[in-house]
């Protein structure tokens, strides 16, 4: 992307985030830090990794541990490495619970 094209999408996006309440800033920012959550899990695998997307955790006890900027809100845990030589069965839904054709 060049500069100038660069320059106009950021300022189409301040300006977005400027219409927005906090609640919903937030709530708008916890989704984007799910996508990009999901191209972690599908990119640890492809290179051969395992993970495990969390969530139930304290943030501010993250925070603090971590020692984070104040503005930082963590939105999930996520470690990556090798699983148990031994899973556990996978549950999953069948695939016609989960797609929809239209
Ligand atoms: C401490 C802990 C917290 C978890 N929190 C979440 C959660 O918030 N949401 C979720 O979908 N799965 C959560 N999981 C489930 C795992 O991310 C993962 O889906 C589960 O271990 C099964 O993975 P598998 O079926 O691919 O083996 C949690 C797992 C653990 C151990």
């Amino acid at each position: 992307m060049d500069e100038k094209s660069l320059e106009t999408y950021v300022n189409y996006m301040r300006g977005f985030e400027k219409g927005l309440s906090s609640e919903q800033r937030l709530s708008w920012a916890q989704r984007q830090c799910y996508l990009a959550l999901s191209n972690a899990l599908n990119g640890a695998k492809a290179l051969g990794f395992d993970s495990c997307p969390m969530e139930g955790f304290d943030p501010k006890g993250y925070v603090a541990a971590l020692k984070l900027p104040a503005h930082i809100v963590p939105v999930a845990l996520c470690p990556i490495g090798y699983a148990s030589d031994t899973p556990k069965p996978k549950v999953r839904f069948a695939k016609e619970d989960v797609f929809m054709r239209i």
